[in-house]
């Protein structure tokens, strides 16, 4: 394998200016790919981006049977028949995410056999919730040899209480209450965006899903579903990304094939720092960033509250804000990791328990620092354009899990940033 880097030649006086294009969610793009699974015929997804998630999903795919074409950001797939009911470990420990197959597997073909996603490098994740869901929709499920193994003639519709909100167990469930016999009710179910564009996507399928949005939602479940086409949402993650990046740089940055109803509470706190955001119609807004960056606190909570995906990216912003901030993680334990990298080039931060204190404002300075997951390199790379000196990023492949180009759109923007391939 060869290994990339990046490196950026940082300034402090940067400023970001210029047009970037936003790419399709990558959350909900994995979970449209996995909905494929419960119906023979093709479907059609428009704006996914091109991310190694998605080919990590794909080929998890093919191996059950499904078969793809992809033109630019359009994909057709289609699982007329299930061939493997088996999603090896290897492709499983490349990506939590493909666990997104156990609800359309079961639903669908009767059986699954997943293998237990190990712990991650951003705290452990269990699936305690996906589990006992499918076990009251009636599956059978047991866990040998680090695989779980569940199997059920026909799921059939229950009450489900989440006792504590999951975006893919939600996801999950919803899959496989869609063609369960008798009807589901769902309840304290994710809010977020991508489990919304999902109940779409299914809409179109032909599933009976009531109380899109709602924290209770119910499903009749159908004999069959049938293809459709579906578009799917710009990556709210990557937004923010941008809009981080431009209000750290003083820049002035519009943001094309965006939602910004999506961004409510990260522009919320973005106006709070001191940037200027507008929108500019329904699917474009601008930020500019200002001289003073003001300090705050964020905590990270379910939809619609501030995302765990942007608390590392919000981080670098506060570390050039004057004043103290303290960010608290709630979601996952141990995704504090970038933070040592950034102890490294310069930042005033310390950690204790869910709680990171940023202490600002302190000049940065480049160095050569490890990506520990995806979030955090992006927040790395944020840290570099601004670090004075040479930055070198270690281990890109986390950053091309989610990010589409970014190197490309913040060159295009004016940052001096290279992938140097060895
Ligand atoms: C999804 C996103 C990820 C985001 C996260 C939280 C995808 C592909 N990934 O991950 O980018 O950071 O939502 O917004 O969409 N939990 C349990 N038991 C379970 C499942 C989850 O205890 O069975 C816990 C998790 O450990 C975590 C919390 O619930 O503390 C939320 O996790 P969840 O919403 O399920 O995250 P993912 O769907 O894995």
């Amino acid at each position: 394998m060869h290994m990339e880097r990046i490196r950026i030649v940082g300034n402090p006086n940067l400023q970001l200016k210029g047009k970037v294009k936003i790419s399709g969610a990558k959350n909900a793009v994995l979970p449209a790919i996995t909905a494929s699974l419960l119906t023979k015929e093709k479907v059609r997804l428009k704006n996914i981006p091109l991310v190694k998630d998605v080919f990590t999903i794909l080929t998890v795919m093919k191996e059950l049977g499904a078969n793809y074409s992809k033109r630019k950001n359009t994909l057709s797939i289609q699982a007329k028949k299930i061939n493997s009911a088996e999603a090896s470990y290897e492709l499983i420990s490349a990506m939590r995410a493909s666990i997104l197959v156990l609800g359309p597997l079961l639903a669908r073909y009767g059986k699954a056999i997943v293998a237990l996603p190990g712990g991650c490098a951003i705290g452990s994740r269990p699936i305690d919730l996906h589990i006992h869901g499918l076990e009251k929709l009636g599956a059978t499920i047991s866990l040998e040899h680090g695989y779980i193994k569940a199997e059920a003639k026909k799921l059939h519709g229950a009450e489900i209480e989440f006792e504590k909100k999951s975006v893919g167990g939600t996801e999950n469930l919803i899959m496989a209450a869609s063609l369960a016999q008798g009807e589901t009710v769902l309840k304290n179910c994710s809010l977020e965006p991508e489990v919304l564009d999902l109940c779409e996507l299914l809409v179109k399928m032909g599933a009976k899903i009531d109380g899109i949005g709602q924290e209770t939602i119910r499903i009749k479940g159908v004999k069959e579903l049938g293809g459709a086409t579906h578009d799917i949402i710009p990556d709210r993650i990557e937004a923010g990304t941008f809009l981080v990046a431009g209000a750290l740089t003083r820049g002035n940055i519009v943001l094309t094939n965006s939602r910004p109803h999506h961004l409510d509470t990260i522009i919320e706190k973005l106006r709070y720092s001191g940037a200027k955001i507008e929108q500019l119609n329904n699917n474009s807004l601008r930020v500019i960033g200002s001289e003073d960056i003001k300090s705050q606190d964020v905590t990270t909570s379910p939809y619609p509250g501030f995302p765990t995906d942007m608390q590392a990216q919000f981080t670098i912003l506060m570390t050039q804000a004057s004043g103290t901030s303290i960010i608290t993680e709630t979601i996952f334990d141990r995704r504090f990791t970038h933070i040592n990298e950034l102890l490294r080039l310069g930042a005033n931060i310390e950690v204790s328990g869910d709680k990171a204190t940023v202490r600002g404002k302190t000049p940065l300075s480049g160095a050569e620092i490890i990506a520990s997951d995806l979030r955090a390199s992006a927040s790395l790379i944020l840290a570099g354009l601004i670090a004075s000196g040479e930055t070198i990023v270690n281990k890109v492949e986390h950053l091309d899990r989610g990010y589409e180009k970014l190197e490309g759109k913040l060159k295009s923007l004016g940052a001096h940033i290279e992938r140097i391939k060895e």
